[in-house]
């Protein structure tokens, strides 16, 4: 699989360094308040279950589905929600982990209809956040790494599904992306 990178950007402990300090800011600002993490799969499983790890403290987790690329690199701006039964929202504090602020479509709809529940508070937590002109103005609380606007793939990041499994993160040789 790292032969169809074209270039590898961060290595697995590089990773789980940044995913370090990262827990360490989480936890400064929650300090004696139960937070619930809402993961939106499927990219973020490896992320999400290395970052909660790293959270010593009494929290509550939840998973939302989200498919706004419909095979290749491509946003289509269609989102397709799969609601899956989540803790309460209303009264608590939420923060949502998300692989990836692409174009700000999908976390802009999940914040909107998480809004609507009424938490305390609502935080965004992304591992990755791309530099480019987005479709929806999203500002992420937490950021793991910024990078350039190209086509990752790994530690749960995919191309029509495969790649997840990478526990590097890299960009994808472009001959290998399928456009749809
Ligand atoms: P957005 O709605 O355009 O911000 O896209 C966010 C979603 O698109 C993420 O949750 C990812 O699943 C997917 N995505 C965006 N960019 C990439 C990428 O470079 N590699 C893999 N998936 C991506
Ligand atoms: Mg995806």
């Amino acid at each position: 699989m790292r032969d169809d990178l074209e270039k590898i950007l961060f290595e697995e402990e590089i990773i789980l360094r940044r995913l370090d300090a990262l827990a360490a800011e989480i936890l400064r600002d929650y300090q004696n308040r139960e937070l619930t993490l809402i993961v939106v799969l499927n990219g973020s499983f490896i992320f999400a279950a290395d970052l909660l790890r790293r959270l010593p403290q009494r929290l509550q987790l939840g998973f939302l589905s989200v498919a706004s690329y419909q095979g290749g690199t491509k946003s289509t701006g269609k989102l397709v929600l799969h609601p899956l039964p989540l803790p309460q929202i209303s009264g608590r504090d939420i923060l949502i982990l998300e692989d990836v602020l692409d174009s700000g479509l999908t976390l802009g709809a999940i914040l909107e209809e998480l809004r609507a529940q009424r938490p305390a508070s609502i935080k965004v937590c992304v591992l990755l956040r791309k530099e480019k002109v987005r479709l929806r103005q999203v500002e992420p609380d937490y950021v793991g790494f910024e990078i350039g606007d190209e086509f990752v793939v790994g530690y749960g990041l995919d191309h029509m599904e495969h790649y997840r499994n990478l526990p590097c993160i890299g960009v994808l040789r472009n001959e290998l992306i399928a456009e749809s």
